[in-house]
């Protein structure tokens, strides 16, 4: 298969790449925003561009270039303060340009893979299934739901992979997760708060590979919603029972509230999802939060973090 792979730098699309089940089978070109040191992208890619969204016709070439089977687009603006603080340009990275790559699978046939969000939810209803009502409460996840309202109206195939909260290793260069936020600061004895009144079901980078790799081997369409083993954890359990299986210390963190963090853009409050398609209709049971950090311990990404002690 031949595939493009936007955002091979983030999160997301580096265990995408990494996770290449056949890479003798499965040729990914990646794209990113900057120009990045070449090296990082040895597994599993076969190289990787920085083409700007803004770039749309270097995206035309690029298409007509490789002509992909698939297309995963993993880039975006992911930073929910972000895109609330620069709406016109997170509407263009996270809105026009996934539509006018959606456009472009249902021109060439190939197979669109966008990612949505759990911020498409409101907080208040939860498990949500890939069946739940829309309504965010954030420009982000606002610009989210458009962006799967116009996907849906496609002809052309399409999968909308909804992953809840997402942590792995992330290159040094890329956003951080709660995990590789605050896994450096318990190292170095900071002080953390870290909030028990949200609510979620992270899941591990790698499974969200593995899920994608499966959906798209099985030819599975429609939307699927992606979330870890846990029935729900609070941030504050999450990343005491990561920083445990890290062994490092975790008593510099105390309880905080989500209203202690006035700056942010409003955040939903509990959106764990409910997996039963995941489980049920591609057979996968994901890793709970303890797993997925014994996982990222075990899963050879794991970057050189300066000022990491205790064998990380
Ligand atoms: N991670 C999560 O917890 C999570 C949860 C729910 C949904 N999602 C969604 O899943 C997808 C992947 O998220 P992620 O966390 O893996 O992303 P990420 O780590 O934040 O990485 C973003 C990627 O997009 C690229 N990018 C950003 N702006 C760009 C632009 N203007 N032109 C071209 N490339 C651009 C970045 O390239 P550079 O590195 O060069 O800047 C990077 O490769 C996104 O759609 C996100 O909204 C993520």
């Amino acid at each position: 298969m031949r595939i493009l792979l936007t955002g091979a730098s983030g999160l997301l699309g580096r265990y995408f790449f990494e996770f290449n089940p056949d890479r003798r089978k499965h040729l990914i070109t990646g794209t990113s925003c900057r120009q990045h040191p070449g090296g990082l992208f040895a597994g599993g890619l076969d190289v990787c561009l920085p083409i700007p969204f803004e770039n749309k016709s270097g995206y035309a070439r690029l298409l007509d270039e490789i002509r992909p089977d698939v297309i995963v687009n993993a880039g975006s603006d992911g930073s929910v303060d972000s895109v609330q603080q620069n709406p016109e340009s997170g509407r263009y990275i996270n809105y026009e340009f996934p539509l006018f790559l959606s456009a472009e699978s249902e021109k060439r046939g190939s197979l669109f893979v966008h990612f949505s969000s759990n911020a498409v939810y409101d907080g208040e209803h939860a498990p949500y299934s890939e069946l739940s009502p829309q309504n965010p409460v954030n420009t982000y996840g606002e610009l989210k739901k458009m962006t799967d309202l116009e996907i849906k109206k496609s002809t052309g195939k399409w999968i909308i992979t909804r992953p809840i909260v997402a942590y792995g290793w992330n290159f040094l260069f890329g956003r951080k997760n709660p995990v590789t936020q605050f896994l450096p600061m318990m190292i170095a004895g900071k002080r953390i708060k870290l909030v028990t009144d949200q609510i979620e079901n992270p899941v591990y980078a790698g499974d969200v590979a593995k899920i994608l790799w499966k959906c798209i081997s099985s030819g599975f369409t429609g939307e699927l919603n992606i979330a870890g083993g846990d029935t729900g954890v609070t941030r504050y359990d999450w990343i005491k029972k990561a920083g445990m299986v890290f062994g490092v210390d975790t008593t510099t963190i105390s309880a905080a509230r989500m209203d202690d963090f006035k700056s942010m853009a409003p955040r939903p409050r509990d959106t764990r999802f409910d997996i039963s398609k995941l489980r049920g209709v591609l057979g996968f049971n994901p890793l709970t939060v303890e797993q997925g950090a014994q996982a990222m311990l075990e899963d050879g990404l794991r970057p050189d973090i300066i000022g990491m002690k205790n064998g990380i």
